[in-house]
């Protein structure tokens, strides 16, 4: 039997450096010869319908978009990685729960896991998948941004417009990182 693979959890509020630290990750991997697959959850629009990873920053590398509600009809694609391989899943919070079976399957196939997301949502709860996510991590990567109102770390992501729901996508124009003393939760006027 394969050896166990790993799980890597990467979380932290936007603007953190969570998707460039995925598509630099990415880079080595591929540059040791290693077999990496990139997926994104097919809600994150952000940056039009092509299927590719975009960091804030402006990083990019090429990913499968998924269905977030239904990661488990990915199983034929996910069964083709091999021992030794890596998955790697960006906006893990936007995944419905089965999820945490695709990716126990992987770890059980010798494939290593890479999940990155907000652990924390705009009203600084538990976002989604990531709490059970990062609970069964080999290995946490916490990420920090800056503190847009006095530039102090900054673990929370502020809302700034988009109404009061829990998935609202967006980015500079909805969202700015904040920290613990800044933060303050959107409420509709
Ligand atoms: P990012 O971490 O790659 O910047 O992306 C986070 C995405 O999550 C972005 O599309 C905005 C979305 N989001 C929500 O849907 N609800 C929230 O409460 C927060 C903070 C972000
Ligand atoms: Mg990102
Ligand atoms: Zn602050």
């Amino acid at each position: 039997m394969a050896k166990r693979g790993k799980l890597t959890v990467v979380y932290g509020p936007m603007f953190a450096g969570k998707t460039t630290w995925l598509v630099r990750h990415t880079e080595k991997l591929q540059k040791a010869g290693k077999q990496v697959s990139v997926f994104s959850p097919k809600l994150d629009d952000r940056y039009g319908k092509d299927a590719h990873l975009h960091a804030h920053s402006g990083l990019s590398t090429a990913a499968t978009l998924v269905d977030e509600k239904h990661v488990g009809a990915m199983r034929d694609e996910f069964a083709r990685l091999g021992a030794g391989a890596t998955a790697i899943f960006d906006e893990a919070m936007f995944f419905a729960t089965d999820i945490v079976d695709t990716v126990t399957s992987l770890l059980e196939q010798g494939v290593d896991v890479v999940a990155a997301g907000l652990d924390l949502d705009y009203r600084r709860q538990p976002f989604g998948v990531m709490p059970t996510l990062m609970a069964m991590a080999d290995e946490a990567v916490p990420l920090t941004a800056q503190c847009y109102k006095c530039g102090e770390t900054a673990a929370y992501t502020e809302r700034l417009a988009g109404g009061e729901g829990e998935i609202v996508v967006g980015a500079a124009d909805k969202y700015q990182p904040a920290c613990e003393r800044c933060h303050q939760v959107y409420a509709e006027a």
